[in-house]
């Protein structure tokens, strides 16, 4: 065998300087401070992986299994990174056309490096190459030590005589070993995305995936959740979490086999897209995140969240302003009026930022609808003569901020970019267009493209000074697919040119906008992935603004994302999407415990909802810190009872947020009960109910029905421990649908 394991510890490496000190080469791991992935050498050289879930201490004890003296894969075995045609017969994590036209590959282990590159941040690359030809494979680990989150990806090299043909590359590619498996994923539709559904796994493959080229996480979302031996509750049962960082087509699978055992493939979907690489290249795939707990659902979450705060998306540890946006309130219909009106009336509520949505701009085509103006960034004179200057200056004097929405990457037909640049649209060949919502795509894996995108968020931030924040919208899947950049060869690759030319996009951006904030939306949470998220400090989860359903979406993006990251805004009644009339303290209580925004014309409140407003937005801001800094738990869940609650615990469990909401009318006289958790059992909490004081409370909680709870939590405003309210737990006196509360603890000295 011709391998050199080499391990580059610094000496700070603690536990995972264990494998150089074993003196051992065929056995090494991959640790967090809880979590240890571990592998061994066969005589033939492959890697294989024995086992993935809570630390082994002794990472000799591996020893016996390294080696059964067999020359090939056994049935048992499972290889790090499977290929095609050389012993491996389940799913292939590679595969490739080599330059030669061979098919085939097999990786063996040339070293494993080691390199500490912070004090959290261990990075294991394993490198492979193949047995024959000049090709090779590093799959590359980031163990977070503090977080137990594990960031993985490949890159693929090679040297051969001319180009080869990835077919194949996942991210990552887990073998787990359990009596059953149980899966928790996350479909959805426009309206209703992130929607929790567990299933148990039987023989065969589960395939999750997305063709849809541009908008991720619409109809399912590149997370899962998979138990192990039994379904895992919030707080109980061996569990992983993981999630793709990727804008484009994934597919995650899981292969139950005959022996037991569970692979879990994650990657970019290799749906139709093949890629060629030239040699001297290299193909990185995306990063898959994940992270293993043996305390359950809620656990793996604050793993999650811990780690997104540093790693996952900008600003995690910041608090987000309160922001009014446009949409629901103006839609197309403004002028330069309605909107400063609109900021002088969000400024008495306490809003802090306004954001402008849609229609702003196109001169030749006015953005008046959305059936024209896509693509021509300039501000529309006629509705606009003075410009933005005007919002951007009411902001500043009202001490609030300024932000603006864009949706650079599509066209309309009806628009001076179509008749200038018809081929930067992307469209099959030989095919009608099909659109939706009246609009095409541009191909972005075209540099003219990437930089026509980055001008019209560049030119709009630095025509108008003072822009803080961008909302970054995306409203349609591929359909036509076709570029008349890429050479007909290469067609297929353009699933992947387009996400790799939008990062582009997007890292130049932030690199001159660092400070600016940035909303990621597609049609709502249809882009609501680690791969965009990486440069956004936050994503629209819904274009459904109804509480009722928000209760179930924001809960589902709660699993991944902390309470900051997740725009969530009270609107109008009837509500626009659904209808349903709720009341404004649900309403409010709902979107509260994410980023709280709003999304409606202050003018057409009723006095009850304006009156609302102006007291419950300052008392929101004395919470906002615990809600989204604070660490999430998940108590009662919306997809098992008609009561739900979560609350939020600050770091140093000094403050609690918790918020309980009724969906339905409980039977006679079966009130809603929910212990909590987080706290520190021997601290003593007062309990405040956060509702406007100096009003009739009465009148905020009138039930769609028209009743109106009187108490909603006898413990209001007592000193009880956190033993007390851990164990025994609080009587929620919620009577009627949609009554709500939400309780602030904080300890007494
Ligand atoms: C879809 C978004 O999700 C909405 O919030 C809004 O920005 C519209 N697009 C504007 O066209």
């Amino acid at each position: 065998m011709n391998r050199v394991i080499s391990f580059l510890l610094s000496l700070l490496m603690g536990a995972s300087a264990m494998a150089a000190s074993t003196n051992e080469k065929d056995i090494f791991a991959v640790e967090t401070r809880d979590v240890g992935y571990y592998f061994t050498v066969n005589a033939r050289g492959q890697v294989l992986q024995q086992y993935m879930g809570k630390k082994i201490n002794s990472l000799n004890d591996f020893k016996y299994m390294k080696d059964y003296g067999y020359d090939r894969i056994r049935l048992q075995d499972r290889e790090l990174y499977t290929t095609f045609g050389t012993g491996n017969v389940d799913l292939p994590a590679l595969q490739v056309k080599h330059a030669d036209g061979n098919l085939t590959t097999q990786l063996v282990l040339s070293e494993v490096e080691k390199k500490q590159l912070s004090a959290d941040v261990i990075q294991t690359t394993i490198k492979l190459k193949d047995n024959f030809y000049p090709f090779y494979v590093d799959v590359v680990f980031l163990a977070h030590q503090a977080s137990n989150v594990i960031e993985t990806y490949t890159i693929i090299r090679h040297q051969e005589s001319g180009a080869v043909v990835v077919r194949k590359a996942v991210s990552s590619n887990i073998s787990v070993t359990a009596d059953r498996y149980y899966l928790t994923h996350f479909y959805g539709e426009w309206s209703q995305e992130m929607t929790e559904v567990e299933e148990e796994l039987n023989l065969g493959v589960k395939t999750i995936e997305s063709q849809k080229g541009v908008r991720t996480s619409t109809s399912e979302h590149p997370t899962f959740f998979l138990s192990l031996n039994a379904p895992a509750t919030e707080t109980e049962g061996e569990v992983i979490l993981g999630s793709l960082a990727w804008s484009g087509n994934y597919k995650l699978q899981f292969q139950y086999d005959a022996v037991n055992k569970m692979y879990v493939q994650s990657g970019m979907n290799d749906f139709m897209s093949d890629y060629v690489l030239k040699a001297g290249e290299s193909f990185e795939t995306p990063k898959f995140i994940y992270t293993y707990s043996d305390q359950g659902k809620g656990q793996a979450s604050r793993n999650f969240h811990k780690w997104a705060r540093d790693y996952g998306y900008y600003g995690g540890r910041e608090i987000r302003p309160v922001v009014l946006n446009s949409w629901e309130g103006a839609y197309f219909n403004f002028d330069e009026k309605t909107i400063l009106n609109m900021i002088d009336d969000a400024a008495t509520m306490g809003v802090e930022m306004f954001v402008l949505d849609d229609g702003w701009f196109g001169n030749k085509y006015p953005r008046d609808n959305d059936k024209q103006g896509l693509g021509d960034w300039a501000i529309n004179k006629k509705k606009l003569p003075n410009g933005l200057k005007p919002f951007a200056d009411r902001c500043k004097e009202k001490g609030m901020q300024f932000g603006i929405w864009v949706e650079p990457e599509m066209i309309n037909l009806k628009s001076e970019l179509a008749e200038k640049h018809p081929e930067w649209i992307m469209r099959s060949p030989n095919r009608e267009d099909l659109f939706l919502r009246n609009q095409l795509d541009l191909d972005l894996s075209n540099p003219q493209v990437q930089d026509f995108c980055f001008d019209v968020v560049d030119k709009t931030l630095t025509e108008t000074p003072g822009i803080t924040y961008v909302k970054w919208d995306e409203n349609r899947h591929v359909e036509n697919f076709g570029s008349t950049y890429l050479p007909a060869q290469q067609q297929s690759e353009l699933w992947i040119k387009y996400v790799q030319g939008l990062n582009k996009v997007y890292e130049r951006l932030r690199a001159k906008y660092p400070n600016v904030i940035f909303q990621a939306c597609a049609s709502g949470g249809g882009r609501s992935d680690y791969g965009t998220m990486k440069y956004h400090n936050e994503f629209w989860a819904s274009d459904n603004t109804d509480a009722e359903s928000r209760v179930k979406i924001n809960w589902g993006f709660s699993n991944i994302y902390p309470a900051n990251a997740i725009a969530s805004h009270v609107s109008h009644v009837p509500n626009h999407q659904t209808k349903r009339v709720i009341p404004i303290k649900f309403r409010f209580d709902v979107a509260m415990a994410q980023r709280l925004g709003l999304e409606l014309q202050p003018r057409k409140l009723d006095s009850t909802e304006t009156a609302w407003m102006h007291l419950a937005v300052p008392e929101f801001k004395k919470i906002r810190e615990t809600v989204q800094l604070g660490e999430l738990y998940r108590l009662l869940s919306p997809y098992k009872g008609i009561t739900t609650a979560k609350m939020y615990v600050s770091e140093n469990k000094e403050k609690a947020v918790l918020f309980t909401y009724l969906l339905d009318h409980p039977s006679r006289g079966k009130l809603s009960f929910v212990k909590l958790q987080g706290l520190d059992p021997n601290k003593q909490y007062r309990l405040s109910e956060v509702l406007p004081k100096d009003q009739d409370q009465t009148k905020w909680k009138k039930s769609a029905s028209g009743k109106v709870s009187k108490v909603v939590c006898k413990a209001n405003g007592e000193i009880l421990s956190g033993a007390y309210l851990m164990n025994v737990g609080l009587t929620l006196e919620l009577k009627y649908k949609y009554d709500s509360f939400v309780l602030a603890l904080e300890e007494v000295k």
